[in-house]
């Protein structure tokens, strides 16, 4: 494992890519979150990522390619929605559930006969893969369960020391990962809401999507508790002000007198944007709980209640052994 990580900037492209083509490890910023790459046909690389993140192998990882064009290199589209689904979100945060070719490593995919393909719209992730040519296994680029980064200081708060580089491109924009859509054979099934909207993706389909929640893809590589801060999470409507002891922290929709707070907006979209900001701050702070008030509507609700479920469940079965940890 690498013991110092390299710091560089958003116009320091060819580097990166060297990094990368040397088998090596960058995080890079996308549209949705920061993500830790490395090249998804590589074995000794991909094992790398699993390392640095202290990720269980067994959990696939996302292919990112540069453009739709290298699609058939990496998975075998049999489905014909997937062109017109591919047509309509990408570049942008939707990952494709598709059948794999052998390109990628078994690893990556964690021994599965499927393969999760994006096209990243950030123009960053963009040059980067576009010089480095091939397809980037990038999960989110976080110490394994814990909240994604959403800037390179989070990163680096993770993972410094752990991987090569990191290439800073300032605050992504959405905020939150990527809808993850499985079309491998059966109906297109939600295994994550993201940042494309379910009733978005029904509309290029003209069909409603299989909310796949509970299948056996998701159970896999999808642990209940996950996305989370150190500090305990709890959801509330609204904050009660006896409770705001000085290791609670509120974050949401909501004005209160009290120094850890972290107001978001009602919408879903600007709420996601700082989100995982909030919660990396409320942990800095030293928060032991944090009061979660919901954003109130707006395209990203389902995918921001997804987060906020995950990171608040805790329980005493073994996922909870999962919270991060310093
Ligand atoms: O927005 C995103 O998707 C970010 C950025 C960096 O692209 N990436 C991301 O990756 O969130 P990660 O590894 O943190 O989450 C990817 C999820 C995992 O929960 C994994 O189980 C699921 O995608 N996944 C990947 N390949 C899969 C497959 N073949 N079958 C089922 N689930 C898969
Ligand atoms: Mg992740």
């Amino acid at each position: 494992m690498p013991t110092r990580t390299l710091r560089l900037g958003a116009d320091q492209v060819s580097q990166a890519a060297q990094i990368l083509l040397g088998g090596g490890t960058v995080a890079i910023p996308t549209e949705t979150v920061y993500g830790l790459g490395a090249d998804a046909a590589s074995d000794a690389a991909v094992r790398k990522v699993f390392e640095a993140k202290g990720r269980p192998p067994g959990h696939p990882l996302i292919v990112h390619l540069a453009s739709a064009d290298q699609l058939t290199l990496w998975a075998t589209p049999t489905d014909p929605r997937v062109q017109d689904l591919a047509e309509a979100f990408w570049p942008g945060p939707l990952t494709l559930i598709l059948p794999r070719t052998d390109r990628v490593t078994s690893l990556a995919v964690g021994g599965r006969a499927t393969v999760g393909i994006r096209v990243p719209s950030h123009p960053v992730a963009s040059a980067i893969l576009e010089a480095f040519g091939g397809g980037l296994a990038a999960p989110s680029a976080n110490r394994f369960g814990h909240v994604s980064p959403t800037t390179a200081e989070h990163v680096l708060a993770d993972l410094d020391g752990r991987i090569d580089a990191v290439v800073d491109g300032g605050s992504t924009t959405l905020g939150i990962e990527s809808t993850i859509l499985e079309l491998a054979g059966g109906d297109p099934t939600l295994l994550r809401p993201g940042g494309v909207s379910t009733s978005e993706i029904e509309a290029v389909l003209g069909a409603p999507v299989v909310d796949g929640s509970s299948t056996e893809s998701r159970a896999a590589g999808m642990l209940p508790s996950h996305y989370a801060p150190r500090a305990e999470v709890e959801i509330v409507s609204s904050v009660d002000p006896g409770r705001l002891r000085p290791d609670v922290a509120v974050v949401g929709p909501v004005s209160v007198q009290h120094s850890l707070s972290w107001w978001l907006p009602e919408d879903a979209t600007g709420y996601a944007e700082g989100l995982y900001r909030a919660f990396r701050a409320a942990d800095a702070s030293g928060a032991q709980l944090i009061l979660v008030v919901p954003p109130e509507r707006g395209d990203l609700l389902d995918a921001v209640m997804d987060r906020l479920t995950k990171a608040s469940t805790t329980s005493s079965q073994p996922q909870s052994d999962l919270r991060f940890k310093p």
